[in-house]
């Protein structure tokens, strides 16, 4: 057989009248007594390729073997199409079967098939349409994050995954242990001897990198993570999940709007580089979101997913503070008419996910960052403001899914962090390396966290979490 050619690549070079070989996933198969068309798709492209088999008695039980899931190398000459649809297919002069795929048994049979249900085949739901588009994408927006960095000077840096801090303070963590937990040692008082552990002390799965990015900060200026993150809440809801990814720029030399509009451009950036060459990806997911939103009335459905994308790199982010935020939200509708769950009263109130996106999606119809939160309601690093109940945070709202960044700029005054330190109950011991940076060579600094599931939720216009990591880790779920 001739040398294999992805899809994407045979779609795009169009040899036409050359012969090929092509390797993939039949997705169909019809035809008659005398041909047989296989749709054949190879994961390289969102496009199948047809391939058109002249069936004759030698090929006719191979050619019963190429069913929905089956494994085939085809070799053949490239053809302009007679159908309409495609500009060229195959006409296959060797069929080999490489993997069969018994149709009794093979859970994908070509017709429409629930996200629930897909998410119970995790294994197999890459060969769908609608999963292999996200996993592009999840791919092209991993790499335009780190072209986006590395372009401005950001450098990369791998933060630990295993630490003895609870930086966000959220008490949400996974401990990490290689004790007997049927049979721990025990200190007198009976309380559990960690001396003993792997790490002689407590250890945790990390819910951020930020303090060590910080670090690396205060030495090359500008850096950024990108890694898997663990939390541990038992929010059973379409926008967490326990393991994801984080993306954690943290830039020296920074206040909080020089954050603000690296955040923003870095956003506008990643959703630039997905209209620009993830375009069949989109415009299928697209498709398939217009699709859903059939079966809603009118007034609740949502924008199509490429003019969405597009309205969101035409418009500047509002910029409010939690203060003025706050206001807007008393005097709402929904608000007065007791129609939110947590009813607005006091200054101090935390937002709720129904607040943001009552802001977003109805108020200013657009994305929104809310910045200088209540201290109380925020982590400890971030910079008090001089109104000395204030901190300099910057939360970016999304339409669709709420909080997807959330950052400050730092506290780099010694004095203050040592007391919000105290303030928090916040062991020494678990930080004072941290403290330290804030004693030698202290300099304003700033950065913040993106969630990388809640840019694809928004990118890809999928609606759960769950949909856009290929193996989704939340409560009562560790499935493959
Ligand atoms: O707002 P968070 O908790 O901020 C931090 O962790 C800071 N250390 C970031 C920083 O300043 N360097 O989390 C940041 C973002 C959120 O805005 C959200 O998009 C995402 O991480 N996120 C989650 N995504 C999925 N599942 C969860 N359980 C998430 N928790 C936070
Ligand atoms: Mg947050």
């Amino acid at each position: 057989m001739a040398q294999r050619i992805k899809i994407k690549d045979l779609f795009e070079k169009q040899p036409i009248g050359e012969e090929i070989t092509v390797m993939g996933w039949v997705r169909t198969k019809r035809g008659s007594k005398n041909v047989a068309f296989i749709a054949l798709n190879d994961g390289s492209t969102i496009k199948n390729i047809q391939i058109v088999v002249e069936l004759n008695a030698n090929n006719e039980s191979l050619v019963d073997k190429a069913t929905t899931g089956a494994a085939i190398a085809v070799n053949g000459k490239v053809v302009a199409s007679q159908g309409s649809g495609q500009a060229i297919e195959i006409n296959c002069t060797t069929l080999e079967i490489l993997g069969e795929a018994n149709p009794e048994e093979y859970p994908l049979q070509p017709k429409k098939h629930s996200l629930e249900f897909l998410r119970e085949i995790a294994h197999l739901r890459y060969r769908t349409n609608t999963f292999s588009a996200v996993g592009r994408i999840r791919h092209a927006m991993t790499f335009a994050i780190h072209k986006f960095f590395n372009d401005k000077g950001f450098y990369n840096i791998h933060t630990p995954l295993i630490t003895g801090t609870d930086a966000e303070g959220a008490g949400e963590m996974f401990q990490v242990t290689t004790l007997d937990i049927a049979n721990p040692p025990k200190n007198e008082d009976g309380t559990i001897n960690y001396k003993e552990d792997f790490f002689g002390k407590p250890a945790n799965l990390a819910v951020t990198g930020q303090l060590e990015a910080e670090l690396a900060a205060l030495a090359l200026s500008q850096v950024y993570t990108f890694g898997p993150t663990f939390r541990a809440e038992n929010s059973n809801t379409t926008r967490h999940l326990a393991e994801f990814w984080m993306i954690e720029p943290e830039v020296a030399f920074a206040d909080n709007n020089d954050n603000m509009d690296l955040a923003e451009e870095m956003l506008k950036y990643c959703v630039k580089y997905a209209l620009e060459n993830c375009k069949d990806d989109l415009e299928f997911l697209s498709s398939r979101l217009t699709d859903e939103e059939k079966s809603k009335p009118q007034d609740q459905r949502s924008m199509e997913l490429i003019e969405k994308l597009q309205f969101v790199l035409a418009n500047d982010f509002e910029r409010i503070t939690y203060t003025e935020a706050i206001n807007i939200l008393k005097n709402s509708k929904p608000n007065k008419n007791k129609k939110f769950n947590y009813i607005i009263e006091d200054w101090g109130a935390d937002l709720q996910s129904e607040h943001e996106r009552f802001l977003v999606e109805k108020h200013f119809k657009k994305p929104v960052i809310i910045t200088d939160y209540p201290a109380g309601i925020k982590a400890f690093y971030m910079k008090l403001n001089d109104d000395g109940k204030t901190v300099k945070a910057m939360d970016i709202l999304f339409p669709g899914i709420g909080e997807i960044v959330g950052g400050s700029q730092r506290e780099e005054r010694y004095d203050v962090l040592k007391q919000k330190i105290e303030q928090f109950n916040i062991p020494h011991e678990s930080v004072w390396w941290y403290l330290e940076t804030r004693k030698f060579g202290t300099v304003p600094h700033a950065g913040f966290g993106l969630g990388f599931e809640r840019l694809l939720l928004f990118v890809t216009g999928m609606t759960n979490i769950r949909d856009v990591i290929p193996f989704p880790r939340t409560p009562k779920n560790a499935e493959f």
